[in-house]
């Protein structure tokens, strides 16, 4: 029998560490998979993605800049995946349609709450950013019931414009970042801009922050980041960055596929060494 194949489609996807995670997964449950990572053209991921099912796949995670891309090829998706307006995980059914989810929101909410033990129910909340790394994980961190989520973002229309979106769903409110000095503090401040990857960090008065605030980074480095710098000078209690995140949504792409649940605490500990 064929062993099952699983890739990772993205632009650039050099530096993609999916591969890894997913066969130290399949190690760990015993699974008999092929797991790739493959480089797709800007204007080439609906035939890419067409292709790789034709020939038999049974899996693919999307990453930059392709969500979207899945969000429209996918046959059917989840309601997280809706609500997300992107999809990162594809899973070849066995009627032969493929369905469309998304798994970074619980990735983060399982890294914050289960690795870091961090509490989301009843915290204020300040999350900076509205693109699609926010966006994709409102839902399932509203759903742990934190008193407000508070979206800042440098274009304030964007902000606004999530807070609407999913008013239904919590207490949100969006704002710019000059507002924030109004706020008063955060219990837990998640970063979800791009702004680290160019050695930024959004304008935040330090009055968001107390000694016991927790800053949490989407992205992830070998060191801390521009964010988790900044926090700890503004003397916030811990902070973490999103490691832990990326292998937990592998997880759950790879519990989607196989069935199976791997454990996370080793692998995201031998990535880490390995950076
Ligand atoms: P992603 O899918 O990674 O979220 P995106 O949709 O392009 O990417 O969103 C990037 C986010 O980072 C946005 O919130 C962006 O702010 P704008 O909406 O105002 O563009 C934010 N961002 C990027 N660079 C930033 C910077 N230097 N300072 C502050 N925010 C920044």
């Amino acid at each position: 029998m064929m062993t099952d194949q699983y890739a990772v489609f993205g632009n650039p996807i050099k530096h993609s560490r999916s591969p890894q995670i997913h066969s130290a997964f399949a190690e760990l449950t015993g699974q008999d998979i092929n797991y790739v990572s493959t480089l797709v053209e800007a204007d080439q991921f609906q035939s890419a993605a067409r292709n790789f099912f034709k020939d038999g796949g049974k899996g693919l995670n999307i990453t930059v800049p392709f969500k979207q891309d899945a969000f429209t090829f996918a046959d059917e998706l989840s309601e997280r995946a809706r609500r997300a307006g992107a999809v990162n995980t594809l899973i070849h059914q066995n009627d032969g349609k493929i369905l469309g989810d998304n798994t970074d929101g619980i990735g983060l909410v399982c890294d914050i709450s289960t690795n870091l033990g961090w509490a989301i129910e009843g915290k204020k909340i300040l999350l900076v950013g509205a693109g699609g790394a926010v966006m994709g994980v409102l839902e399932p961190l509203l759903q742990q019931h934190p008193a407000i989520i508070v979206i800042a973002n440098r274009t304030i229309s964007k902000a606004q414009k999530l807070a609407r979106d999913f008013a239904d769903l919590g207490n949100i409110q969006g704002c710019g970042f000059d507002e924030l000095t109004e706020s008063g503090h955060f219990d837990l401040i998640i970063n979800g801009t791009s702004a680290s990857l160019a050695g930024e960090i959004a304008p935040l008065p330090n009055s968001v922050l107390t000694a016991k605030t927790q800053g949490y980074d989407m992205m992830y480095a070998a060191e801390a980041t521009p964010f988790m710098r900044w926090m700890h000078e503004q003397g916030a209690q811990q902070t973490a960055d999103g490691l832990g995140m990326l292998v937990e949504q592998a997880a759950e792409a790879f519990t989607l596929w196989r069935g199976v649940r791997p454990e996370t605490a080793g692998v995201i500990s031998s990535i880490r060494t390995a950076m």
